[in-house]
């Protein structure tokens, strides 16, 4: 089932099941990083304008600070010619089905046809793995962006699934079938916030940081009645460093684009630890820390 207003509820947080925390991260090489084509707002006037040597390094310090939070991050090489497969939260959906026991992803079926080579990466990487691969959304009949726009909900067998940009509203039918699990409906309704991981982070099972700006009324009453403590990131911040596109990866540790003062100050006084890390070459391309990985079982 998909529901797109509070009032179309009809279960509450605690009948559904439980989903462990995720804690393997994925992530691209960057080698082939660059900007060479426009596909989000972020990214006009920026073609070849990024730093190679500095997004290199820009990379390393984010698993490393994966790392320094004892998480192992394995690495799929990055692919000459596809310049955003770096951004390897778009490409896939992880899920674990209702037993805990099989691994699975959903491919993605990207919007921009310059990415839509990126997903057979993923897929092998996957299907090695031993992950089901589900594929019935990649034909490029429809479009989904994975793990940009369908966020786990934490601890819970519940999806947040953010559509109007990248993202067709209908697969969330089809996925909500496939995973066994109801869809939150989110509306994504201003272009510099065109995944729903630019506008909104899920810190743990009771907080989330969203720019409040981004979505529709009936979307913030949904996000409302599902956290308790919704901290709200100030435009600049959310705007131009991609405040909302951080990662609390393992319920303590917050990590952000550097800069962020007054969402930095809101994390802390929820006793988070916040790790500020420059992404700013990626920030060019529209994504951040949270766009840069992937968390799988
Ligand atoms: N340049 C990439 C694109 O427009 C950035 C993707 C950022 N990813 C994200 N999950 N927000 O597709």
């Amino acid at each position: 089932m998909t529901y797109q207003t509070v009032s179309d509820l009809d279960f509450s947080l605690d009948e559904l099941g439980s989903l462990p925390q995720p804690t393997n991260v994925v992530m691209t090489s960057p080698e082939h990083f660059k900007i060479a084509y426009v596909i989000n707002a972020h990214m006009e006037g920026n073609i070849g304008t990024v730093d190679k040597p500095k997004a290199l390094e820009d990379w390393a310090s984010l698993k490393a600070a994966y790392e320094a939070c004892g998480l192992s991050v394995d690495v799929v090489p990055g692919v000459a010619g596809l310049p955003d497969m770096v951004f390897c939260a778009n490409q896939t959906l992880p899920f674990l089905s209702r037993d805990g026991k099989g691994k699975g992803v959903v491919l993605s079926s990207m919007f921009a046809k310059e990415r839509a080579p990126e997903v057979q990466f993923f897929a092998s990487h996957f299907e090695k793995e031993g992950y089901v691969v589900v594929s019935d959304l990649a034909d490029g009949s429809t479009e989904f962006e994975g793990m940009g726009d369908a966020l786990w909900h934490s601890g819970k067998r519940l999806l947040w699934g953010g559509f109007g940009f990248r993202t067709d509203k209908s697969v969330y039918d089809l996925i909500s079938e496939r995973l066994d699990v109801p869809v939150l409906l989110l509306t994504l309704d201003d272009p510099e916030f065109y995944h729903l991981d630019t506008c909104m982070c899920i810190l743990n099972d009771e907080t989330v940081l969203i720019f409040p700006g981004a979505f529709k009324p009936e979307g913030l009453a949904l996000i409302r009645h599902f956290f308790p403590v919704v901290l709200e990131a100030p435009e600049d911040e959310a705007r131009t460093l991609f405040a909302c596109n951080a990662h609390c990866p393992d319920q303590k540790h917050v990590l952000i684009q550097k800069g962020c003062e007054v969402t930095n100050q809101l994390l802390r006084a929820q006793g988070f630890t916040v790790v500020e890390l420059d992404t700013s070459e990626y920030l060019k391309s529209g994504g951040s820390v949270f766009c840069m990985k992937l968390m799988t079982w």
